[in-house]
C-alpha cells in the first residue's frame, strides 16, 4: 500500500473516535471479503479506509485501538495482488510413501527411456520443505517479478512482499543470463513458527495452525512492511523458465543456484543407486525431528538434466522426480459420530466426527473413512477410541481401533442404503466400494456440489460464486442449474443481490461482470465444468481436441449410447478412455435432463472450437499417429508422450482418420491395414526426424 500522504489532521480527541470507528469497519470488511467472500466495497475505498486509518495512526500511534489494523493479521486482505501467468506451469511432485514405490518409479524411468536394469541412474536427494512455492523472475540479474504458484497456471504479483525476504537476492552475483526465472520454497522454521504464534497469542490475535500457514498468511499481506516483519525464509529448488545451457546436471545447476546467491535446502546427496536413496530417506527421516523446519520427505531428482528434458511430465507432475514422503503422524481420539457426506457423482463418503485431537501440529476433527467396506474392516464404531494418521496434505485417516472392554456393546454402524440427503435408494454397483444416491440431480447434495464444480477454477472460474454462497443460492432457489447462473443478471430486479445480508452494489455488478467474462468458454473447460465422472481436465483436454466443437462432440457422444456403434469404438479409442469412462461419458448424453441442462445453457453462452496451443507449428499438431511394432530407440511411453507433446493424439488402431503409423521392427496387422487405407507409414529413422528427436 501507499505511504499515507499528510493532510490537515484532526483533533486528539477526533482522531481517537475517528480511529476507533475506521478499524471497526475496516474489521467488518475484512470479515466480509475473507469469510463471507462477499465484499460490499470496492478494492479502491478498501484501501482509502486504511490509508486514511494509518495516516491516523502515523500521527497518533499512541491513540490506536487495540485491533489496529495496522498490526492485525492473520485472515490479512489479499485483494488487489495483480495476477501473473506463468511462463511454463508450476507444477507438482509425485509421492512415494515406500521403497516399493521408489523402485516402480526407477523401473518406471527405465522403461520410458529404454534403459537396461542395471543402467547407472543418479539422482540428486534434497529434504522436501512444507512451504509455499514461488517463481522469482530475474532480468539482467536484477529480481524483477515475484509471484505465488496460485492454481499451477496463474498466481499473484507478491514481488513487494517477496523483495522483503533476506534470503531472496535482489541483484544475482556473478555471470547470468538475460533473463532467468528461479522457482523454490518459502518457510518458516519451526522456532520462528512458534515465536510467531506467542506474539499473535499475546497480542490476542489468531493463531496458525502450523509453519507453512503461518508462511502463507504473511505472504498474503497487501502491506509489505508486514510481511517483512514475519521471519519467512527461501530455498531454491529449480530453474523455471531459463536457457538450456546454463547446466547439464542437477548438481551443477545447485551450484550455480548458490553461486547467483541462493540458499539451497540442505543437506543434499548424489544417490548413485537405490540404496543410496533408500539410505538418504531413512537418516533423513531419523534425523526429522532435529530439523529446525518441518520436513515432509525427501525429493529425488534425476541428475542428467538432457533425460529430465526426455522424460517430460504427465498430467502435472514431472516424470523424473518423486517425493519420497515420511511415514504419517499419529494420535488417538474419541469418535463421536459417523457422518455421510454425499458428493458431486452421488457417491455417499462416511466421514468420521472426532473429540478434535493434535495430530503433529494440526488440530484434526474430522477424518475420512472412505467406504462402508472399510468401516467394516476396521470396525469401528461410535464411542470407540481410533487412531488417526495425518499425511502431509493428505486428508486425515482413520487407521484402527483401541480395542476397549465396551467396544463389544457398542452398536456397529449400519451403512445407508438411502441418500440421507434426498431419500432416493443408494445402491452399490457391482464390485464396487461405493455406495450411490440414484437421484441424480434431484438430490440437493449432487445438485449443489455439481454447481461448485460447475463455478470452480479449472471449469468456469467465476469468482464471488464460493461454496457457501453457492450453497445459499441453491437454498434460495436463485441458482439451481448452471443456465440459472447466466440468468442472474437479467433477473435481479426481482432477485435485487445488492439488499443481501453481505453484499453491497459493487459486489453484485462484480459478480455479474465475472459472469459476463465466462459467456465465451474454451471447449476443453466446458467439458470439465459438465462433471462428467471421471472426466477430469487431462480426458477433457483429450475430448475437446479429437472432437474440435461443442457440436460433433455432443452428438458423437449421444451416438456412443450404441455399444456397437462406430462412435463408441472411436471414442474408446482416444488415448487412455477405457471402456468405463466411456461407458460415463455416453451415460451423461443418454439423460435427457443432462441433454436439457446444457442445451438451456448454451442459450445463454459459447463454446469456442478447441485451439491448438503453442506448438502448432509442429509438423504433428492436430495429427493422429499410430505405433505398432517395436522401436529401437524409445519405448511406446516416450514416443507417446513426444507425439503428443508435439500437438499430436495417438491412438490405439489404424482408421481412415490416422494421419501416420510409426511402424517399428515386427510390425504386423496395423501397418498392412495402413497401407490397405493408404495412411501415410514411417519408419522409426522418419518419425525420430519429424518428431525432432
Ligand atoms: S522440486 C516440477 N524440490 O513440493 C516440480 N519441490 O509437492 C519441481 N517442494 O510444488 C519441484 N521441497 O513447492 C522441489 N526440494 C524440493 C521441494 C519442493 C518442497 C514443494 C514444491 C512443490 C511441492 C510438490
Amino acid at each position: 500500500m501507499k505511504k499515507a500522504k499528510a493532510t490537515a489532521l484532526p483533533s486528539p480527541l477526533e482522531a481517537r473516535a475517528e480511529m476507533a470507528k475506521l478499524a471497526e469497519d475496516i474489521a467488518y470488511h475484512d470479515r466480509l471479503y475473507h469469510q463471507q467472500d462477499a465484499p460490499k466495497i470496492s478494492d479502491a475505498a478498501y484501501d482509502a479506509l486504511r490509508l486514511r486509518y494509518r495516516l491516523l495512526e502515523e500521527a497518533f500511534p499512541q491513540l490506536a485501538p487495540a485491533g489496529s489494523p495496522e498490526k492485525r493479521v492473520g485472515a490479512a486482505p489479499a485483494r488487489g495482488f495483480k495476477k501473473v501467468r506463468h511462463l511454463q506451469p508450476m507444477l507438482s511432485l509425485d509421492n512415494a510413501f515406500s521403497d516399493e514405490d521408489i523402485a516402480d518409479f526407477l523401473a518406471r524411468i527405465r522403461r520410458f527411456l529404454k534403459l537396461a536394469e542395471d543402467a547407472p541412474l543418479p539422482f540428486v536427494a534434497e529434504p522436501k520443505i512444507d512451504g509455499v512455492s514461488a517463481s522469482l523472475h530475474y532480468r539482467d540479474g536484477a529480481l524483477v517479478l515475484g509471484a505465488t504458484r496460485g492454481d499451477g497456471e496463474e498466481g499473484e504479483d507478491i514481488t513487494a512482499n517477496l523483495k522483503t525476504l533476506a534470503c531472496i537476492p535482489k541483484k544475482l552475483k556473478g555471470h547470468v543470463p538475460g533473463f532467468v526465472e528461479i522457482r523454490g520454497e518459502i518457510y518458516m522454521t519451526q522456532d520462528d513458527f512458534f515465536a510467531l504464534n506467542r506474539r499473535q497469542e499475546e497480542e490476542g490475535k489468531p493463531l496458525f495452525a502450523n509453519p507453512r500457514n503461518g508462511a502463507a498468511g504473511s505472504l498474503r499481506q497487501l502491506d509489505p512492511s508486514i510481511t517483512a516483519a514475519r521471519p519467512l525464509r527461501f530455498f531454491a529448488y529449480a530453474l523455471g523458465e531459463a536457457p538450456e545451457s546454463l547446466a547439464e546436471t542437477q548438481q551443477e545447476l545447485r551450484g550455480l543456484l548458490k553461486s547467483w546467491g541462493f540458499t539451497l535446502n540442505e543437506p543434499s546427496r548424489l544417490c548413485h543407486d537405490e540404496k543410496d536413496m533408500r539410505d538418504f530417506h531413512a537418516e533423513m527421516e531419523e534425523r526429522r525431528a532435529d530439523q529446525s523446519f518441518d520436513m515432509d520427505g525427501v525429493v529425488f531428482k534425476l541428475n542428467d538434466l538432457a533425460l529430465q528434458r526426455r522424460l517430460g511430465f504427465v498430467s502435472r507432475s514431472p516424470r523424473w522426480a518423486i517425493a519420497h514422503k515420511f511415514s504419517a503422524i499419529k494420535a488417538e481420539t474419541t469418535l463421536k459420530n459417523i457422518i455421510i457426506q454425499v458428493g458431486r457423482t452421488g457417491a455417499l463418503t462416511p466421514v468420521a466426527e472426532l473429540e478434535p485431537v493434535n495430530v503433529g501440529g494440526v488440530m484434526v476433527a474430522r477424518a475420512s473413512l472412505h467406504n462402508e467396506d472399510e468401516i467394516a474392516r476396521k470396525g469401528v464404531r461410535v464411542g470407540d477410541r481410533v487412531i488417526v494418521q495425518r499425511a502431509g496434505d493428505v486428508i486425515p485417516q482413520i487407521t484402527g481401533v483401541k480395542d476397549d472392554a465396551a467396544h463389544a456393546r457398542r452398536a456397529k454402524f449400519v451403512f445407508p442404503d438411502t441418500c440421507p440427503e434426498c431419500g432416493s435408494l443408494a445402491i452399490r454397483e457391482e464390485g464396487g466400494a461405493i455406495r450411490r444416491c440414484t437421484g441424480g440431480l434431484i438430490c440437493p447434495a449432487q445438485a449443489v456440489e455439481r454447481l461448485i464444480h460447475f463455478v470452480s477454477r479449472p471449469a468456469f472460474d467465476i469468482e464471488g460464486l464460493g461454496d457457501k454462497t453457492i450453497r445459499e443460492f441453491w437454498q434460495e432457489k436463485i441458482i439451481r442449474t448452471p443456465a440459472d447462473i447466466f440468468r442472474l443478471k437479467r433477473r435481479n430486479a426481482g432477485l435485487c443481490l445488492e439488499k443481501r445480508e453481505g453484499w453491497g452494489e459493487k459486489s453484485a455488478q462484480n459478480l455479474f461482470d465475472a459472469i459476463d467474462a465466462r459467456r465465451t468458454i474454451s471447449l476443453d473447460r466446458f467439458i470439465y465444468a459438465l462433471g462428467i465422472r471421471q472426466v477430469g481436465e487431462a480426458t477433457a483436454k483429450l475430448l475437446a481436441k479429437n472432437y474440435g466443437s461443442w457440436q460433433r462432440f455432443a452428438k458423437d457422444m449421444q451416438a456412443a449410447g450404441d455399444k456397437d456403434g462406430s462412435a463408441r469404438a472411436q471414442l474408446v479409442n482416444i488415448g487412455n478412455i477405457g471402456a468405463s469412462t466411456a461407458d460415463d461419458i455416453a451415460g451423461f448424453f443418454a439423460e435427457k435432463h443432462n441433454r436439457q441442462i446444457t442445451g438451456d445453457l448454451l442459450e445463454e453462452m459459447t463454446v469456442e472450437d478447441w485451439k491448438e496451443p503453442a506448438a502448432a507449428s509442429s509438423p504433428l499438431s492436430g495429427k493422429t499417429i499410430v505405433f505398432t511394432g517395436t522401436l529401437a530407440r524409445m519405448s511406446r511411453n516416450e514416443a507417446k508422450a513426444r507425439a503428443e507433446s508435439l500437438g499430436a493424439s495417438v491412438a490405439g488402431s489404424v482408421s481412415s482418420k490416422t494421419d501416420f503409423v510409426v511402424a517399428g521392427e515386427d510390425a504386423g496387422g496395423k501397418a498392412k491395414k495402413a497401407a490397405g487405407l493408404g495412411v501415410k507409414i514411417l519408419s522409426e529413422e522418419e518419425w525420430l526426424k519429424l518428431a525432432g528427436s
